[in-house]
């Protein structure tokens, strides 16, 4: 019941193929590398935050096969409470078929499998621990309606702050998704097809912050990959850049995931700390697990980082 990251979302098994670039639309490729592991944005960014070493429950749904039962045990390994990870019969687990260029860029095709069962019914039977959680994470790759059944609980019975990160994006959400988000965390493409603004420079974030705004959204954060993020908390007057360090990247795949659970951490774990150096903090741990293969496997461990990023 303490937990303090709840991550309501998604697992996927990730086939990642490291090829030279990203093919054309009808070409095959030659790649040279393939890996297989454990993905999903909702565990991602669970897992990010639990090996920052944040208390995490997850709330999820793997399908009852191989993949499932080796997931729920990976979660544990880590520490994450699966109390509410359900196996789910009759459909397979969820599956990300990843595509990574030498520039570190990536393309991702999801089959959700039974990330699609994730239900308002497995909402109300971990609902005292969301209520609780100082901050709920929820993402686009389960059903919105759950989603939106979990943010409502939280707003109107609970305690804490909700993340949400639109990703996948989804055009025309709901307005009432975002009014009961408490921060909005996107991409560039996931801004752009969420708000119809072009994203490709800090200026045009800044637009697409105001129409979020104008859409009913709280606190916005735009993430700009190599570019940092820009973000607007209620009641500011102006827009914030925060800039990322420069490094080379090897493979982009979680960048953004474990970007939202080291938010999540900090947000729970650091609540003295002022949202501008929680999202810098969050952009430099971010910009860690882009210089290695892999997705959770390149998320750092706390013991391994500089002791300034807990203090
Ligand atoms: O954000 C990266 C994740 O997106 C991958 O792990 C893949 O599973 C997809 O969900």
């Amino acid at each position: 019941m303490d937990s303090k990251v709840v991550v309501l979302g998604s697992c996927m098994i990730d086939f990642s193929s490291y090829a030279p670039r990203l093919p054309k639309p009808g070409e095959t490729l030659h790649g040279y590398k393939f890996i297989q592991g454990f993905g999903g944005k909702g565990a991602n960014q669970c897992v990010a935050a639990s090996k920052l070493c944040s208390k995490t429950t997850l709330i999820a749904r793997v399908g009852d096969d191989i993949f499932g039962t080796n997931y729920i045990k990976h979660l544990e390994d880590i520490g994450v409470d699966t109390k509410y990870v359900k196996q789910t019969k009759d459909v397979s687990s969820g599956i990300a078929t990843i595509i990574v260029a030498d520039s570190g860029e990536n393309q991702i095709v999801i089959v959700g499998g039974a990330n699609a069962k994730l239900s308002i019914e497995d909402v109300t039977d971990a609902a005292e621990v969301i209520k609780i959680a100082p901050v709920l994470v929820c993402q686009f790759e389960t059903p919105l309606e759950t989603t939106l059944a979990a943010l409502k609980l939280k707003r109107e019975e609970g305690t804490g702050v909700s993340i949400v990160n639109g990703a996948p994006a989804v055009a025309n959400v709901d307005p009432a998704l975002l009014a009961y988000t408490d921060i909005l965390c996107v991409n560039e493409s996931e801004a752009e097809v969420m708000t119809g603004i072009h994203v490709d420079s800090v200026k045009t974030a800044e637009d697409a912050v105001k129409k979020f705004t104008e859409l009913g959204s709280k606190c916005v954060i735009i993430t700009l990959g190599a570019a940092g993020a820009v973000f607007s908390n209620e009641g500011d007057e102006v827009i914030k850049h925060v800039k990322a360090n420069k490094v080379k990247p090897v493979d982009t795949t979680g960048a953004g995931d474990a970007f939202i659970g080291a938010l999540a951490f900090y947000l729970a774990n650091h609540k003295d700390l002022k949202m501008e150096e929680a999202i810098k903090r969050s952009c430099d741990i971010a910009t860690i697990t882009v210089t290695k293969p892999g997705t959770q496997t390149s998320f750092p461990i706390r013991k391994d980082m500089p002791k300034y990023f807990f203090e």
